[in-house]
């Protein structure tokens, strides 16, 4: 008998995966200077194309987007020439890939676009420095205007359009992880008074005006989106934010995505305002397709889904230390452990 893990899942009439396994995000930082992507990124996402499906590293719709150095972007013409060249090879090899869109929010830099705002929901900054650019403070950002918002908005739906020029089969929005989206969803990062803030209903606001736009550009089969209910990077947990989420995805449940996806790094983690484990949270309030993520090995993606905990499991550290990681896992033989040094390049 097929392992459930092995066995493809109908997504929607537009998508069908080969397999339960996605390659999890990975932010590399190898673009070269122009947030371009380069043939070696092809080369690596193509030796990772028997995964049912990859999703990209996150991609930053537009420049003041940017918290981290040499991550690719979708919003010049080069960019997208650029990841028209991963798209091919990932298709040539029988692949599925979707772009992850991302705009940091507070956790940007100036240093990386020049003049220009830092934008968030409110004007309240996160301690510390650039990762891998130690001598770069973070600095408060502006309260991102009305204006501001219907712009990011906007931005969001072009880098979507960008990304199906870019030969991309649909994408993932970045709603997690402490970054602009998840900023607008919780206490800590949002204490706007009108109608982006203060209640679950508005709070929810931006990230559904997203969802909305993304869907209306390309179409919600081809739209994911990636979710943090329990707070727990560059952001401190409220107990209130389980209302947010709540009511987040009960109004997600009545679009068309292609699948939620969790957004953690250990799934054993419990929390307590969301009464345990997110990926369980995430089970009992909406009622698409879940991806699960999340310090799972073959053995425990293939109990989970056995279990119907979530319908598909992405895989990350395992992935930048074993490429071939489904015909290991398929062929059953050991997997190489993750370590950090393997981030410095790309294999
Ligand atoms: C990540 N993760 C991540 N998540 C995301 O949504 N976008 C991203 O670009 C990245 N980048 C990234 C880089 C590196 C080096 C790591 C280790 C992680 C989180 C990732 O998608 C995944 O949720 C976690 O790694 C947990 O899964 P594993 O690694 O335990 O299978």
């Amino acid at each position: 008998m097929t392992p459930i893990l092995f066995e493809p899942l109908k997504l929607n009439d537009t998508l069908t995966l080969s397999n339960r396994i996605l390659m999890a995000p990975l932010t590399r930082c190898m673009a070269d200077d122009e947030l371009v992507p380069t043939q070696a990124m092809a080369a690596y996402y193509a030796r990772r194309a028997d995964s049912g499906l990859i999703i990209s590293e996150a991609t930053i719709i537009r420049p003041d987007a940017q918290g981290y150095p040499n991550t690719p972007g979708l919003f010049t013409q080069a960019q997208i020439d650029g990841w028209k060249n991963v798209t091919t090879a990932v298709h040539n090899a029988g692949g599925k890939i979707f772009a992850q869109l991302w705009h940091v929010g507070r956790v940007a830099h100036p240093y990386f676009f020049g003049e220009g705002d830092v934008l968030a929901p409110s004007a309240i900054g996160i301690e510390g420095t650039v990762p891998r650019m130690r001598d770069l403070s973070y600095q408060t950002p502006k309260a991102a205007t009305v204006e501001d918002i219907k712009q990011l908005v906007a931005d969001y739906a072009q880098a979507a359009k960008n990304a199906i020029e870019a030969g991309f089969d649909g994408v993932e929005i970045h709603g997690a992880n402490g970054y602009l989206i998840d900023q607008f969803l919780h206490y800590a990062a949002n204490q706007r008074q009108d109608e982006y803030g203060e209640t679950p209903e508005n709070m929810s606001r931006f990230a559904l005006e997203v969802v909305d736009a993304v869907v209306a550009a390309i179409g919600g089969e081809r739209v994911g989106l990636r979710l943090s209910p329990g707070a727990y990077f560059n952001m401190e947990p409220d107990t209130r934010d389980a209302q947010v989420f709540d009511y987040l995805l009960e109004q997600l449940n009545t679009r068309e995505l292609a699948f939620i996806h969790v957004g953690i790094f250990d799934d054993s983690m419990e929390f307590e305002h969301l009464g345990g484990r997110v990926s369980d949270y995430m089970r009992k309030h909406y009622k698409g397709t879940l991806v699960g993520v999340g310090g799972f090995t073959p053995d425990t993606a293939q109990q989970a889904l056995c279990e119907k905990r979530f319908d598909l499991v992405a895989i990350g550290r395992p992935f930048i230390a074993n490429p071939d990681y489904v015909s290991r896992v398929k062929n059953k033989q050991e997997l190489a452990q993750y370590s950090e040094e393997m981030l410095a390049e790309l294999v």
